[in-house]
């Protein structure tokens, strides 16, 4: 991100809890984010199974009210507009869901699933409408014969195809793609990505796009944040994600990696032993800390803040310093100093 008028989003302090167990439990899904997407960026937002990332998706999206905290679009109050304020606003902020067999109405004619948001918006109607269609299907490799088909005729990767021809029909600035490759074969899973790239770069969309293999996402988005039990661990450029991924959770998460080698995947699960804690029963101090090679009294007693280690490189770890710098031991003090 460069200049701040470049900024289109501006999240802070977001945080969103669920109250479980008839209320004898609160899970705090996301606990405190910020975040930045500049226009025309792909931020990717990485982390396991239930570190918070659709539920901070959908809280910016205002699909879900967040507890606490500010989303500002284009110096938009986002969490502040009326009902119908925000109707007309969320034109400009589109979802990609992971799954397109439950996103797209199984009984609607792909005609209407990619012309239903023109109409919504008032955008077209008609002929007009017609020829709109047709030119988004073929923006996302469709041709027009598709338009009188349901979706149960189409392949997951064409499904997700016409999935994102209806977020992208009203012209949206930002999307959040919320893991849309998780569901679909390996083979086409590159097939998607790509389309999505292209489209991104096409139309200068911005991207928060969820994922859960940190070194797919280093490829192709500009920053990535990566989140652990709802906060944010470490944010920083790809290529810093790429070359020294800081946090011990971002390494372990990169090294991790999901790859066709089962040998490879035996390896994945060496590095992350454990299941993830459950949100209601956070870790005292680093929430990471009972997983963590690095672990000291102070990581066990105290919350490590977000430090900035070089520009755009935030690392939330104790030891962030030794370990950019390669000399921290595992399981104890950095050879440095006493912590
Ligand atoms: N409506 C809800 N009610 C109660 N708990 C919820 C609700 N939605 C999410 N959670 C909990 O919040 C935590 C974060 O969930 P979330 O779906 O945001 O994670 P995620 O990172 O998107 O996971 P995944 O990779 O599996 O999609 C989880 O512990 C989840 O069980
Ligand atoms: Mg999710």
């Amino acid at each position: 991100m460069t200049q701040s008028s470049d900024l289109l989003l501006e999240v802070a302090g977001v945080a969103k809890s669920f109250a479980t167990h008839g209320g004898r439990r609160i899970v705090h899904a996301v606990d405190g984010v910020d975040l930045k997407v500049a226009r025309g960026e792909i931020l990717g937002l990485v982390g396991e199974s239930g570190s918070g990332k659709t539920t901070l998706g959908r809280s910016i999206l205002r699909l879900l009210a967040p507890d606490r905290g500010t989303v500002r679009f284009d110096g938009t109050d986002v969490l502040g507009l009326s009902g119908a304020q925000m109707r007309r606003f969320r034109r400009r902020m589109q979802l990609i869901f992971q799954d397109p067999t439950s996103s797209l109405n199984p009984r609607m004619r792909v005609r209407s699933l990619v012309g239903e948001p023109l109409e919504v918006h008032g955008i077209a109607r008609g002929s007009r409408l017609r020829e709109q269609v047709a030119d988004l299907l073929e923006e996302v490799g469709l041709d027009a014969g598709a338009m009188d088909l349901m979706p149960h005729e189409f392949s997951g990767g064409q499904r997700q195809r016409i999935a994102i021809a209806r977020a992208l029909a009203v012209r949206p600035e930002f999307v959040v793609c919320d893991e849309p490759v998780s569901s679909l074969d390996v083979s086409v899973q590159a097939q998607i990505i790509n389309l999505l790239v292209d489209l991104q770069q096409r139309h200068g969309l911005a991207y928060l796009f969820i994922a859960h293999d940190l070194a797919l996402v280093s490829h192709f988005c500009d920053r990535v944040v990566v989140l652990y039990l709802g906060r944010v661990m470490e944010s920083a450029p790809k290529e810093v994600i790429r070359t020294r991924p800081t946090h011990p959770y971002s390494q372990v998460l990169y090294a991790a990696s999901p790859v066709p080698d089962p040998k490879q995947a035996r390896r994945r699960k060496a590095l992350l032993p454990d299941e993830i804690p459950s949100p209601s029963d956070r870790p005292s101090g680093c929430s990471f800390h009972p997983r963590c090679r690095y672990t000291t009294d102070l990581c066990r007693r105290e919350v490590p803040g977000l430090r900035e280690l070089s520009r755009g490189h935030m690392v939330a770890c104790h030891h962030a310093e030794d370990l950019l710098r390669g000399i921290c031991e595992p399981s104890g003090a950095p050879q440095t100093h006493n912590r």
